[in-house]
């Protein structure tokens, strides 16, 4: 897939991971259509671009309802064309141990980071086939190719984002050669991830949830993290290199890969001291 060309659609692309994808599109010459489901912060972002001089468009949607991506879509195409790219990026964290997640809260990972995924990949796929020619790139994490202590909710989202995007891969290689897919694999990034999600959480009686001392620790790791930007730049470099695996992080990926693996021929549980974040 050549990303120079055409158009692309980013969720969750008013900050972050999503802004640094936008932004590095908007580098190789590409329209954008940048959605989120925060509408406010999406025109901010998109406005300050278009000062900047790039094509982009701003189109509000949560990924959760597929009638609201179907709008997405339609509304894509008729101000940028055939779509070309889609980065399936919008997601949610949440940081704490699995006896005190609400069924609300995971739920909501569940909607957001799995749901939200394959809607995506319903509604855009069809008309990638139709045309010939198309890439998907779903974010995943780092915590969906090793399981993490703290983010099992989250952890089981990403390791779904990567299941979906591998057999998807294997099967547009097999019955639709122009389509491809990637799956990106960050580390830390310095975003707010874990503050905008929170907005999101509610406990079992639907009231918004109080973030723990863990949400907090997580949240100080990430903004030691990687430059949203940079992650930006590296995974539409792989894509137009063809790779599949999108992985900021290489060193640290393969630091708990490695072991892990070697772990599992063995049948044993792989827990690696740096891994667990101190307590
Ligand atoms: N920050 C990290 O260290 C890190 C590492 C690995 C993977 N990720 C993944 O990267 C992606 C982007 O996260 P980020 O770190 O840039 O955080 P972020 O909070 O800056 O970006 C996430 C965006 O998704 C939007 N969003 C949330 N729910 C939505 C919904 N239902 N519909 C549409 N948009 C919605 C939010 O409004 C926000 O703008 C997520 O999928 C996240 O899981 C982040």
């Amino acid at each position: 897939m050549d990303p120079a060309s055409g158009t692309a659609v980013v969720t969750g692309a008013a900050s972050g991971i999503g802004l640094g994808l936008v932004r590095a599109c908007v580098a190789e010459g590409m329209s954008v259509v940048m959605s989120d489901i925060d509408g406010g912060r999406l025109e901010e972002a998109a406005s300050a671009l278009r000062a900047e001089g790039g094509s982009v468009w701003a189109h509000p949607c949560d990924v959760r309802d597929l009638s609201e991506v179907h709008a997405l879509q339609r509304a894509a195409t008729e101000h940028g064309g055939p779509v070309d790219l889609l980065f399936n990026n919008a997601g949610v964290g949440l940081a704490r141990p699995v006896p005190q997640c609400s069924h609300a809260d995971w739920r909501l990972l569940l909607e957001v980071n799995v749901q939200g995924v394959i809607n995506g990949i319903q509604t855009f796929l069809p008309a990638m086939i139709e045309q010939g020619r198309g890439h998907i790139c779903s974010t995943a994490s780092l915590s969906g190719l090793a399981g993490d202590p703290d983010l099992v909710a989250y952890s089981g989202t990403k390791f779904a984002v990567v299941g979906i995007m591998e057999g998807l891969a294997i099967e547009m290689r097999r019955d639709h050669p122009g389509i491809s897919c990637s799956v990106l694999c960050p580390g830390p990034v310095a975003t707010d991830l874990m503050a905008t999600s929170s907005k999101n959480l509610v406990d079992s009686g639907g009231q918004p949830s109080a973030e723990g001392r863990r949400a907090a620790e997580v949240a100080d790791y990430l903004a030691r993290g990687m430059d949203p930007d940079e992650v930006g730049r590296l995974a539409l470099a792989g894509i137009g290199a063809g790779d599949f695996w999108l992985l900021p992080h290489p060193d640290m990926t393969f630091e708990i890969l490695d072991p892990r693996y070697e772990a599992m021929k063995r049948g044993r549980l792989h827990v690696d001291a740096d891994w667990v974040l101190p307590r």
